[in-house]
């Protein structure tokens, strides 16, 4: 099969056509797919027919599955979660904030595998922001005073029980699960060069980085509001409109993402896989 690679006009992401991912596989195909990804950072491939094993094998083929601290999986596939939202809930939108996935573990995810099963006729994008365009987008004297920081990167504003996520957050039919493990933090450089394309890309998010090693927290939450408003400008931002069958990939080592609502009164589902950085 042929395939077409439709860059969007935006600073990252791309259509992917003339593929069929539940067959066609191949080893060449699977380089070709990972090297048009680098260069694009979020793919998308309209129009897929993939059952839940489909979707794992394809996963494999980015990289090994990784972890998802707190959800629950479904049934029979336990790297498979589900991003749902029934038509009646009231609940607020799941992971409405600026992030990339999971940016508080040791070692975060490459990759987020999603598969859109019901889409809702109107709302329910996904934005991209590239964040080596915003790191590059900074002045020079700005980048020299972030080279060596490092962010403090941790769940609990969202997963710990008193977070968007915790025992307040009733009515919520995606299987979110919160615990006090959410507490713990981590350190990773704001400035992180990416493991294969070597380019440096401004690694913090409004989700997940509370403060800055080192630095007072009045001066550290200053200078994270300046960053997270630079690194979520319009000219860095991909709007992705989903269809149904479709699949999306991400790296998370470049992009920061965030769901939207605007669909009250329709259902939306997906199901998604993350993929590890590790031994992939
Ligand atoms: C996610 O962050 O995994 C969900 C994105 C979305 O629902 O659009």
């Amino acid at each position: 099969m042929h395939m077409k690679v439709s860059p969007q006009a935006a600073s990252c992401g791309a259509i992917v056509s003339g593929l069929d991912l539940a067959r066609d596989l191949s080893p060449d195909l699977v380089a070709e797919i990972r090297d048009v990804w680098l260069r694009h950072q979020v793919l998308a491939f309209p129009d897929q027919d993939m059952s839940l094993e489909d979707l794992e094998i394809f996963a494999e083929t980015v990289g090994n599955f990784g972890v998802d601290p707190f959800f629950d999986s479904v049934p029979g596939h336990p790297h498979v979660a589900q991003v749902r939202r029934q038509a009646d809930e009231t609940s607020p939108i799941f992971a409405e904030t600026w992030h990339s996935d999971w940016s508080f573990l040791e070692h975060p995810p490459r990759a987020t595998v999603l598969y859109g099963n019901v889409i809702p006729p109107v709302g329910g994008d996904t934005l991209f922001a590239n964040q080596y365009a915003a790191w590059e987008a900074l002045p020079v004297a700005n980048r020299e005073r972030l080279q060596g920081l490092q962010g403090i990167h941790s769940a609990r504003l969202g997963y710990a029980r008193d977070g968007l996520y915790g025992e307040r957050d009733t009515g919520r039919s995606m299987a979110i699960r919160y615990s006090d493990d959410a507490l713990a933090t981590q350190l990773h450089p704001i400035a992180r060069v990416h493991p294969e394309t070597g380019r440096t890309a401004l690694f913090i998010n409004p989700g997940y980085t509370i403060g800055i090693h080192g630095m007072d927290n009045a001066e550290a939450a200053r200078l994270l509001q300046e960053l997270f408003a630079h690194q979520t400008r319009g000219e860095f931002v991909y709007r992705h409109r989903w269809s149904s069958g479709m699949l999306l990939m991400w790296d998370n080592r470049c992009l920061l993402h965030a769901a939207t609502g605007g669909y009250d009164g329709h259902a939306r589902l997906l199901h998604r896989i993350t993929v590890a950085e590790q031994g992939g």
